[in-house]
């Protein structure tokens, strides 16, 4: 049987909810330079969404991590297969991911950042699957708590499809 598609999250709901994001993030950083981390591949779309509603001063950087390789349950080993180019030394680092699973990139991620010595980590998920945790990480702002189900969509894909959906979907008949 093919997958199927089944929405969970429109594209306004996506929206009117990162606008909020947006603002929080504003008010917590109005006064301050942040370092904003986009973790690749599946944050592209809500990051580039997401700063743009920021006020603040900010650089914007890349890395890259992969744990799924090409199935819908994580590996269990995290790489980090690009890291960032700037010193993190001292700076406010903002960490966005598409979503928390499991928690093991994110704790992952969380340590390697806190060994640079920033001077803040503040995390921001777009999705959170409380259900599916595995490993603590601290997570400061959460777009949507969603139930424990393998969603694509707004930059999110399964084998690499479906990242281009503007909204965020359940895909149903997995094997
Ligand atoms: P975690 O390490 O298990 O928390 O999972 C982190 C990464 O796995 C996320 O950043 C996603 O790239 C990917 N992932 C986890 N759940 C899903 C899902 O439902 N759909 C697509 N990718 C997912
Ligand atoms: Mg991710």
């Amino acid at each position: 049987m093919s997958p199927n598609l089944s929405k969970v999250i429109s594209e306004k709901e996506l929206h009117k909810r990162i606008k909020e994001m947006g603002e929080t993030l504003t008010d917590k950083f109005k006064n301050s330079s942040v370092l904003a981390v986009c973790v690749l591949k599946g944050s592209f779309i809500f990051f580039a969404d997401l700063i743009r509603l920021i006020e603040c001063d900010m650089n914007c950087e890349f890395l890259s991590t992969s744990s799924y390789g090409n199935n819908s349950h994580s590996s269990g080993e995290v790489k980090v297969t690009m890291d960032i180019n700037s010193s993190v030394q001292g700076r406010h680092v903002l960490l966005v991911e598409d979503i928390i699973d499991t928690g093991l990139t994110m704790s992952y991620l969380q340590k390697m950042f806190e060994i640079r010595k920033p001077k803040s980590i503040t995390t921001v998920t777009l999705l959170h699957k409380p259900e599916a945790k595995k490993v603590e990480c601290k997570i400061d702002l959460v777009g949507f708590k969603i139930p424990n189900d393998f969603v694509v969509g707004y930059g999110l894909d399964y084998q690499n499809q479906y990242r281009h959906l503007p909204y965020i979907a359940r895909l149903e008949n997995l094997n």
